[in-house]
């Protein structure tokens, strides 16, 4: 694949500004690289929108943290096993020997996690974690207190510039090394010089028709590194959340029921009120999200039902009240009293384990490119993320990248990079990028979701192919236009990858490999 741009950018001409790193994304990962990083930095962090919309400010269960040394190995053997044991072992022990010292920052921001009445850290359960590890804050708000933490700390740094509503292009680089990103920004472009960069642009949810993940969540940092010939790793494993709020309207985000309230004690039934899990796994509503989500998938189908049921009802109301406080209100809203009523559910793409390949310093393949959060891949999921194990992997990841980045501007000259020369040429643009992004949707869920078949997924790849040649190289008319080609670009990518995988394993369950599926957990 050769180097590709988005559009012809006048790099000479176009208004620019120089930063010592620059962060796209202001979710967690971003906001927690950027105080990690030394107030001598000129910091600048980009949100695609609002502050608030993304998806660390929704996260409900909690961070997985070991606190105590006596669970580290534990930690370990967890996650390893949610991920089928194709896990980078290295960067799991990393994420969990330093989980204890996150979890000390972040009191330190200033974050007040929830307390038992000893004044202990309340801990709680998700599936496929032997015993209770999870954190939380203000029961169900975890991931809105800690960004709220953050943007603050962060707005009150001199040294860092937060950027809304600025939209990341394109990497630049000279001879594969990064030189900063091209925005487009009140209507215009504009050049972020930079000596470092960093891509901490979450997940990429509204590739699937159902998705827990917000609207702004379409991949664009992935396909940035694509177009820059940047390498990914672990295309093909995507997370489908196994309770997601089932609505008949069909909506861009679905809300979610977080794993907290199986880990509490619920239980999932199916539309006859028959509890199902015992059928597929041991461990019943905690067992690892892919083999949850498969069986609910396969419930549905025998049932002819879009969807199943969470039993929260054997809970006092004000217990599930005060426990889950947004998920109490938010089925309230919607016409479920949870204390009574069963709760309909349904799976949706909730976290990308794949993304753009870093090493235990979050270095991608491009010299001074880095990647953080849910759009990076350290190989800590491995096949199936264990739960609530991602918030602390942005935190523990995101902090190393930012001491690898202060020793690397130090030495850094600025003065040294060109301006690259971009030719692409640009074709005229009749397309309806709507229609062609509900098309996309559609055709990733049918055909790359939960339980996925070879001959459906090379139809797929035919698909996305044919539009893709349609569009490269386009004049983009908007903002919109380019999140769709950035979604054909990572949906590509992913069916690539699964195309490529040699065996069914975790959150890539293809069915017709499934006699060689190596099952080993
Ligand atoms: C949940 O609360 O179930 C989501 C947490 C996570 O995805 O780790």
């Amino acid at each position: 694949m050769e180097r590709r741009y988005l559009a012809n950018y006048n790099m000479n001409s176009c208004e620019s500004k120089s930063f010592d790193a620059v962060i796209i994304g202001a979710g967690i990962a971003g906001l927690y690289t950027a105080l990690m990083l030394s107030k001598n930095l000129r910091v600048a962090v980009l949100s695609k929108k609002d502050l608030y919309d993304c998806d660390s400010y929704l996260a409900q269960g909690g961070i997985a943290a070991s606190i105590q040394n006596d669970d580290r190995q534990l930690h370990i053997k967890d996650t390893i096993n949610a991920g089928c044991y194709v896990n980078d072992l290295e960067a799991v022990n990393v994420l969990v020997n330093e989980s204890e010292k996150a979890i000390n920052d972040l009191v330190r921001l200033g974050v007040e996690f929830d307390k038992n009445s000893q004044g202990n850290f309340y801990r709680s359960f998700e599936g496929n974690h032997s015993i209770p590890r999870i954190l939380h804050v203000n029961g169900d708000s975890t991931g809105k207190a800690i960004m709220e933490v953050l943007v603050n700390q962060a707005k009150n740094a001199s040294n860092i510039e937060i950027i809304p509503n600025i939209f990341a292009l394109d990497i630049v680089d000279n001879k594969n090394k990064c030189c900063g990103i091209m925005t487009f920004y009140k209507n215009k472009f504009v050049y972020l010089k930079s000596k470092c960069c960093v891509i901490a642009s979450g997940g990429i949810g509204q590739l699937f028709s159902k998705t827990t993940n917000v609207d702004v969540l379409t991949g664009d940092g992935i396909a940035m590194a694509i177009r820059a010939k940047v390498t990914l790793e672990d295309m093909e494993y995507i997370q489908f959340h196994p309770t997601a709020l089932y609505s008949k309207n069909n909506e861009e985000k679905m809300f979610l029921i977080s794993e907290a309230v199986r880990g509490e004690g619920a239980v999932l039934k199916n539309k006859c009120g028959n509890r199902f899990m015992k059928e597929y796994d041991s461990r019943m509503e905690l067992a690892p999200r892919d083999i949850v989500a498969r069986a609910i998938s396969d419930q549905m189908q025998k049932t002819d039902s879009k969807y199943v049921y969470l039993d929260a009802t054997m809970y006092e109301k004000n217990f599930l009240k005060n426990r889950f406080n947004k998920i109490y209100s938010e089925c309230e809203d919607n016409g479920i009293e949870i204390y009574k009523d069963y709760i309909p559910v349904t799976p949706a793409e909730h976290y990308f384990m794949g993304g753009i390949k870093v090493d235990l310093f979050g270095r991608a393949s491009m010299e001074n490119l880095y990647a953080v959060g849910e759009c990076a891949c350290t190989g800590v999921h491995g096949a199936n993320r264990l739960a609530s194990n991602s918030l602390m992997e942005a935190l523990v990841f995101g902090k190393r990248a930012a001491e690898d980045i202060l020793n690397k501007v130090k030495v850094i000259d600025e003065d040294n990079f060109e301006d690259s020369v971009f030719i692409p040429q640009c074709k005229e643009n009749h397309m309806d990028f709507s229609k062609l992004k509900e098309n996309l949707k559609i055709l990733m869920e049918n055909n790359l979701g939960i339980v996925r078949k070879i001959d459906n997924i090379k139809s797929a790849l035919k698909v996305v192919d044919e539009v893709l040649l349609k569009i490269q190289y386009i004049n983009f008319k908007s903002i919109e236009q380019v999140e769709v080609y950035n979604m054909y670009e990572v949906a590509r990518s992913i069916i690539m990858a699964t195309l490529e995988s040699k065996t069914s394993i975790g959150s890539n369950y293809i069915e017709d490999y499934s006699k060689d599926n190596v099952v080993l957990r």
